[in-house]
């Protein structure tokens, strides 16, 4: 057995090392890319395909990872590398089909196709965009610089329900621009919905449908009594481009190896190949990078891994600045529902995700409103999804901020959606064009099954932060901590001590002691015992919003509050 591991191995390192020398051998012209689905149908097969996954890092981009039997890989390779990867998996007795032919060609199908007069002649009554006196070009994809443009001219013409917020700047220097909408939007006294789309560069849909959104809660408002009462007693916090970076990159060139880019695009360094296309390296998963059991499943340290999760949580400005922005005063202990779009795989995913069979001690509540929500997507038309964790239906992966939003800012309703197509249809990442308004339509139906729970709830209890913020921020600009507390506030406030404790009793293994759980998670600590330092220079929430959280931070999140807090508050030194 062990033998015959180790000769398979010994095969796939002889496989590695020809591929070297065949791509030399190889004629001039730049190859085509294509995709195989290769089949997991037993445990070694399983294995081997991890095993190629882990090994081939570099080389091939899985689009799709198999995380049981029965699943499959979905893979691009380019025709340079498929012999040798035909080899390694019949090595390994894997089965598989192609499934795209060229994926070059078919972006240029799906993506790149004649302009659509339908969309400029008959767009207010095709779209229903007719409340909506700012202009977008749905069904189309569009430069970052159009989206801000288009955010900022809401904010023109509807001055008293949007503005447009800026979180950061990117490590190219683009202004990560997000828009609030809310009646009387200079209000920060109500309950927040937060979305955010496009934190993996290649996923276009998901960014057109968080932009889709944006539309509705402008153009519906006056015919759409749930909009109205949303829009009136919430605020939206909805952030098209969680990665403008890595969205424009993938938009820069119609090369498969471009297009379809995942991550960031901080500290990537190219070599150009010999057919002069860019060989790179770098880049974050900015999926991955988020201070939620961060590196521990599902990620990788490998500069040059689709799924690189950084040198440390909150390492890449742009989930630096979401992290500020959702603990600033502005936001914190106001969230109550916290969606981030991805695609592909038609799923509606609740946390946790890191591990299997971990949820929050209130999924029941999440399965609640996410199946309500399913069913109302379904209903559009006919689209299936699959509801359950990511860990539990796809894959477990740490470090998410979809985790994040749950464990660390314990944000009631939060969900992962990845959009059409499902796992079964070929085209993946390259969805038709056609197909950006029905995917749009559909996932809003199901995400106001969300936004009703939230205002329903907004309605029913005073609108004011449950928290107020610990700290309050002096002219000077030090931070000085006030421990203010309104009765019944529960976000942040945690019986001194154990902050551990209580982080795990938002997950539970589903075997382990229900009600214990649920109870260390539902019950309010006594008031907050002062911090160390009593008056801080930190001048981020961030900083703030730990110290609140628990006195003993600085242990439990040791690297983190070595590296974000303690330079400038000396808390935990
Ligand atoms: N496709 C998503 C990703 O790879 C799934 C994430 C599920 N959630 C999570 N926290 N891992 O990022
Ligand atoms: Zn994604």
């Amino acid at each position: 057995m062990t033998t015959k591991r180790t000769r398979n191995t010994l095969w796939l390192l002889i496989l590695i090392s020809a591929f070297a020398i065949n791509a030399e051998i190889a004629d001039d012209k730049p190859p085509k890319f294509q995709v195989l689905r290769a089949h997991a149908t037993d445990v070694p097969q399983l294995k081997a395909l991890r095993d190629i996954h882990e090994r081939t890092q570099h080389d091939l981009d899985f689009w799709q990872t198999p995380s049981k039997v029965g699943h499959r890989a979905d893979i691009m390779v380019d025709e340079d590398r498929m012999e040798w990867l035909d080899s390694v998996l019949k090595n390994s007795n894997i089965s598989y089909d192609v499934i795209i032919e060229d994926v070059g060609k078919l972006i240029l199908e799906k993506e790149h196709g004649p302009p659509r007069f339908s969309n400029l002649l008959f767009s207010k009554r095709m779209h229903n965009e007719g409340g909506n006196r700012a202009r977008y070009g749905f069904g189309e994809y569009h430069s970052y610089q159009t989206i801000c443009d288009w955010m900022k001219d809401i904010e023109r013409k509807y001055p008293d329900k949007a503005k447009v917020f800026t979180m950061g700047t990117t490590s190219e220097g683009r202004p990560i621009q997000g828009i609030k909408i809310g009646s009387q939007v200079w209000r920060n006294d109500k309950r927040i919905f937060w979305i955010d789309g496009g934190i993996h560069a290649r996923e276009w849909a998901a960014v057109h449908t968080a932009l889709w959104f944006i539309d509705r809660l402008i153009a519906d408002y006056n015919d759409d009594s749930l909009v109205r009462a949303a829009v009136d007693r919430l605020n939206f916090y909805i952030l098209p481009v969680a990665n403008p970076d890595g969205y424009e990159y993938s938009r820069s060139d119609v090369s498969p190896m471009i297009r379809l880019w995942r991550k960031n695009r901080a500290g990537v360094v190219c070599k150009k190949d010999r057919w002069f296309r860019d060989r790179c390296c770098g880049g974050v998963d900015l999926n991955r990078n988020y201070d939620w059991h961060f590196g521990e499943t599902g990620s990788s340290t490998d500069k040059c891994s689709e799924i690189y999760q950084g040198s440390s949580a909150f390492s890449e400005s742009e989930t630096r600045s979401m992290r500020d922005f959702l603990t600033s005063s502005e936001l914190n202990g106001k969230i109550d529902a916290f969606i981030t779009l991805h695609t592909y795989s038609q799923m509606w995913i609740h946390p946790y995700s890191h591990a299997r069979k971990s949820v929050p001690a209130d999924v029941a509540e999440l399965q609640r409103v996410g199946r309500a929500a399913v069913a109302a997507l379904e209903n559009t038309y006919g689209t299936k999804y699959k509801f359950g964790t990511g860990s539990d239906i796809l894959y477990p992966s740490a470090g998410g901020s979809d985790d994040w939003a749950k464990g660390t800012l314990r944000i009631k309703y939060v969900y992962l959606l990845e959009l059409r197509p499902g796992e079964d249809v070929w085209d993946g990442f390259i969805l038709d064009q056609h197909q950006l308004i029905p995917t749009a339509k559909e996932t809003w139906n199901g995400i106001k099954v969300v936004i009703r729970a939230v205002t329903e709830q907004a309605g029913s209890r005073s609108s004011s932060p449950r928290v107020l913020p610990a700290f309050v921020r002096r002219p000077n600009g030090s931070i000085v901590r006030t421990n203010v507390r309104r009765p019944g506030s529960r976000q942040f406030i945690r019986r001194p001590g154990s902050f551990a404790q209580q982080r795990s009793g938002q997950f539970r293994n589903r075997n382990s002691h229900r009600s214990q759980v649920a109870n260390v998670a539902q019950r309010p600590g006594p008031p907050q015992q002062a911090s160390r330092s009593g008056t801080c220079a930190d001048r981020s929430s961030w900083c703030a919003s730990w110290l609140n959280a628990n006195s003993r931070v600085c242990q439990i999140s040791q690297i983190y509050m070595r590296q974000d807090c303690a330079r400038t508050c000396g808390f935990c030194q």
